[in-house]
């Protein structure tokens, strides 16, 4: 993960980075630092946790820093040695003169850490990235030429990378080399930026070139070159960025989680828009390019995703198999990645991510797209490197997602699948229209429904208090809301760090039931008129009889489930195969007012980043 920014201009150097480094902020928070050249001289400043750590850090030094011209930024989330100042970047060769910020993970570190130690070289750190940093300091005695010390460096590294160099002797030159990890380049007037994503640059320019594996970036204040790694130069498009800045504001919320929850109905009617536009019309969606001859030979789909997305992927495969009969495999990107996959081209393969530059996810779609399967794509990130490996692209269009734990961008792409389900089933007239209709019809109403929930969370704010001292959970439930059994207890378990565990409700009795005791609550999710609501109802009992408090989650009003059960959530009646759009939303309550009474920090939660670009 981690977040680099890099600037060479005519503006505040130091404000421009660390304003930059606010926006990566989500890419990781466990250290950060700047190198900004000053008077040609390079000054390093380098903090421990948040940013805001590095932001008091400056303002206290501003006075030694008089003319900045050019400068790297670095938001660090470990990887290899733990979050301290000696493994914050920047890092610097022996001498000090070249200074490194580094994504990614060089998997050959320890073998070139060794040969750098026989050539004299004196590391600092236990980071894998100060290789980096001896290793182009080391060519560029050799050859006196920053360009060509990174080109002949990169070759010899293993791994992902995305770095920013500086050296004194190369004033405000800025280079730049990427191989699978985010990097850009904004193009300026008198000004140029590196960064690992668009937030960091988008306030000061939307001119963006995308850098692909392989390449080098030459940046100063004027230029900007861009070569492959032998050095021929590379003729590249420059893209318009397609949206303004956004003012990253809680709008009076305490936390951005509780603002991204409340922001759910509006996300799905967004989702909506302009796809289902009548009921009685077949669904739009205008960035698929599924055609005839891909569709009459599509025998197969196969979902990959991780964490949340991976749960939304799970609904996903329970509605395009229910409406439209297509054989569906959801896989977790990283097992896909590692096995003889059955993939070929008559396979639709679904990448699912809020961020688009998972690199699980990323790697899993290249290797599909050899496969020649089409490849469809559901972010929420249209200028990510997962989009643009698309033929065929769903963007969630649910607005900037800033706390790490995933909840508007989970529910859109609940929605998307939806919307894509009821699609294929279209093409394929596999539902009578009328049950196609109602379904559409219960999608327009979600949104309303969903804010009936949000407009009183006082019985969630109750329970939650009540639990918040448990230190172990079991989510259970069967069919479609499986999947949000899982998600809920993720959510509970990344933002309070209680550990919680769903499960389907048929296997408590093959196992965990051993578990069950009075410290062990149990939450189920049962939808009534859902083919297995007693079936939960009868394993809620038998928890009951082990003791276990119970808490329900149900649209049923049924006055009897307040005698067996110690909490009952209640939600809108919704036909149960549209469910998980708004089961998710108590729980991801929940998890919040649990993790919110513990004092935890919700929006950043221990070690998470909110976009993991590493394997
Ligand atoms: C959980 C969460 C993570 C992500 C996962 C995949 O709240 O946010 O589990 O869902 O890291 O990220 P994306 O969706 O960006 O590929």
């Amino acid at each position: 993960m981690c977040g680099i920014i890099g600037y060479a201009g005519y503006r505040d150097v130091v404000s421009v980075i660390l304003n930059g480094l606010t926006k990566l902020e989500y890419r990781g928070y466990d250290s950060a630092g700047i190198a900004i050249r000053d008077d040609n001289q390079i000054k390093i400043y380098k903090t421990l946790g948040k940013l805001i750590n590095l932001k008091n850090e400056l303002e206290a030094n501003r006075a030694d820093i008089k003319n900045p011209t050019s400068g790297i930024g670095h938001i660090r989330w470990a990887t290899h040695g733990s979050p301290s100042i000696v493994n914050a970047h920047p890092h610097t060769c022996t001498c000090g003169s070249l200074v490194v910020v580094h994504n990614g993970i060089i998997e050959n570190y320890k073998q070139l850490r060794e040969v750098l130690i026989n050539k004299g070289c004196k590391f600092k750190s236990q980071t894998d990235t100060e290789v980096i940093a001896h290793l182009v300091a080391d060519e560029y005695g050799q050859t006196k030429d920053l360009e060509k010390a990174v080109r002949n460096s990169v070759k010899k590294l293993q791994g992902a990378y995305a770095v920013c160099v500086m050296h004194k002797k190369a004033p405000d030159l800025i280079v730049g080399a990427r191989k699978h990890a985010p990097m850009l380049i904004g193009v300026g007037d008198g000004e140029n930026f590196i960064a690992s994503d668009t937030p960091a640059i988008i306030e000061y320019t939307k001119k963006t070139i995308y850098l692909e594996d392989n390449e080098i970036a030459v940046v100063t204040k004027d230029k900007v070159k861009i070569t492959d790694v032998d050095g021929n130069e590379v003729n590249k498009k420059v893209e318009i960025l397609p949206w303004e800045p956004v003012a990253l504001s809680k709008l009076g919320y305490k936390h951005f989680m509780l603002k991204e929850i409340h922001e759910q109905p509006d996300v799905i009617r967004n989702v909506l828009n302009g796809k289902l536009y009548d009921i009685e019309q077949p669904i739009i969606l205008g960035e698929v390019k599924l055609n005839n001859d891909i569709l009459k030979k599509l025998n197969k789909i196969q979902i990959i995703a991780c964490g949340t997305s991976l749960h939304a992927a799970l609904v996903g495969k329970y509605l395009i198999e229910d409406f439209s009969g297509i054989s569906v495999e959801v896989e977790a990107s990283s097992e896909y990645i590692y096995r003889k996959s059955t993939t070929d081209s008559s396979t639709l393969v679904i990448g699912v991510s809020q961020s688009g530059e998972t690199a699980d996810t990323i790697t899993a779609i290249k290797q599909a797209k050899e496969k020649n399967a089409h490849v469809l794509i559901i972010t929420n990130r249209p200028d990510s490197n997962m989009a643009r490996l698309a033929d065929s692209l769903i963007p969630l269009n649910a607005g900037i997602e800033v706390s790490v734990a995933a909840t508007k961008s989970y529910t859109a792409q609940l929605i998307s699948f939806y919307l894509l389900a009821i699609y294929l089933a279209e093409i394929k007239n596999s539902l009578e229209q009328s049950y196609l209709q109602n379904i559409k019809h219960e999608l327009v109403q979600l949104p309303a429904k969903i804010e009936s929930v949000l407009a009183d969370t006082s019985v969630i704010q109750a329970c939650a208090r009540k639990f918040s001292s448990f230190k172990n959970f079991i989510y259970i439930a069967r069919g479609i809301n499986l999947a949000t059994a899982l998600e809920g207890a993720l959510k509970l378990k990344e933002i309070s760090y209680i550990n919680a565990t769903g499960y389907a409700a048929g296997e408590l009795k093959h196992g965990p039931i051993a578990m069950l005791d009075e410290t062990m609550p149990v939450l189920s999710i049962m939808i009534p008129g859902g083919i297995t609501y007693e079936k939960v109802l009868s394993n809620c009992e038998e928890a009951k009889a082990r003791n276990a408090k119970l808490i329900a989650l149900t649209s049923s009003t049924d006055e009897k489930l307040d005698n067996i059960f110690d909490v009952v959530l209640r939600i809108p009646h919704v036909p149960e195969i549209l469910s998980p759009a708004i089961t998710c939303v108590p729980l991801q309550l929940l998890a919040y007012y649990i993790a919110e009474f513990l004092g935890k920090d919700v929006d950043q939660p221990r070690n998470l980043a909110k976009s993991v670009t590493v394997e």
